[in-house]
């Protein structure tokens, strides 16, 4: 489907990992970028068995501009890159450590700058136009009910923004650039700090209008839409994947 490579951050594992093998099942080249050397590894000898026509895993810190640039360096220009990679970390706000907030900040939009720059200067330069996806979030546009979510709202509220600036700019240069928004996604992401997984789908089940958590595949089949020319049309969008979350409110009255 694709002749340049598809480019993945935090490739190693959920959504990330889901795209990358959605990709590969189409035929593509991809290239898996994780912190996680030996989960973007995995993932990479999987997308072979998936179809993929190459695959490379390249150990890459997304908040940091030596190891992005040194990752594209490895991979060179592709033509589809999915700037995903992110973590979360919760707290009150007035307990917040500095160090944590930053943290949370330098890997969800930081790690998505440095991702789109490195690509983005070797797409200008390829002249073919080209696709990038970053990962937002509910959070982006509506407080999180469990609270403490200040960090990672702020840092995904920054992606969506940083999206829609972005597709102006690369508009005239043919490459488009949106967003996914996956609601609560049964990935790891959704363990953290120890959570109670049977808790979570319960929850889900009573408020989520589609009645379950969503899977990476199905927000992977949204991605691959908005790497691959389906969505030629389509720049400084948002796609939302969410169950219906962000569309309910929560008064029943
Ligand atoms: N799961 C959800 O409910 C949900 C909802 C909305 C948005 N998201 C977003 O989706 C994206 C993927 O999350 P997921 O649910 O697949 O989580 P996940 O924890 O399963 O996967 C995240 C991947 O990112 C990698 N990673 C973490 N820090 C990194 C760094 N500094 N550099 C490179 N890679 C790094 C991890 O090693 C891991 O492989 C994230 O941006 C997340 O914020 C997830």
């Amino acid at each position: 489907m694709w002749a340049e490579t598809v480019a993945v951050t935090g490739a190693g594992s959920g959504i990330g990992r889901a795209v990358l093998l959605a990709a590969a099942a189409r035929g593509a080249r991809v290239a898996a970028l994780d912190v996680d050397l030996s989960a973007a590894s995995a993932a990479a000898d999987e997308a072979l068995t998936a179809g993929a026509s190459g695959a490379v895993a390249v150990e890459c810190d997304v908040s940091s501009e030596a190891s992005v640039a040194a990752a594209f360096d490895v991979i060179g220009a592709p033509g589809a890159v999915f700037a995903n990679a992110g973590i979360e970390v919760n707290a009150p706000l007035h307990e917040f450590p500095a160090d944590a907030w930053e943290r949370v900040v330098a890997v969800n939009l930081v790690g998505v700058f440095l991702t789109c720059r490195e690509a983005l200067r070797r797409l200008v330069e390829a002249g073919r136009g080209g696709s990038v996806v970053c990962t937002s979030s509910p959070a982006a546009f509506v407080g999180h009910a469990g609270g403490g979510n200040s960090a990672y709202a702020a840092s995904k509220g920054g992606v969506s923004a940083f999206v829609r600036s972005a597709a102006l700019d690369y508009a005239p240069h043919g490459i488009r650039v949106n967003a996914v928004v996956p609601g609560a996604t049964d990935t790891a992401m959704l363990r953290v700090g120890g959570a109670d997984l049977g808790r979570i789908r319960e929850a889900a089940a009573a408020q989520i209008p589609l009645g379950r958590l969503g899977r990476p595949d199905e927000v992977a089949a949204a991605v691959l839409w908005l790497l691959s020319g389906e969505s030629s049309y389509v720049t400084g969008s948002h796609l939302v994947c969410d169950g219906g979350l962000m569309a309910k409110s929560a008064n029943d009255f």
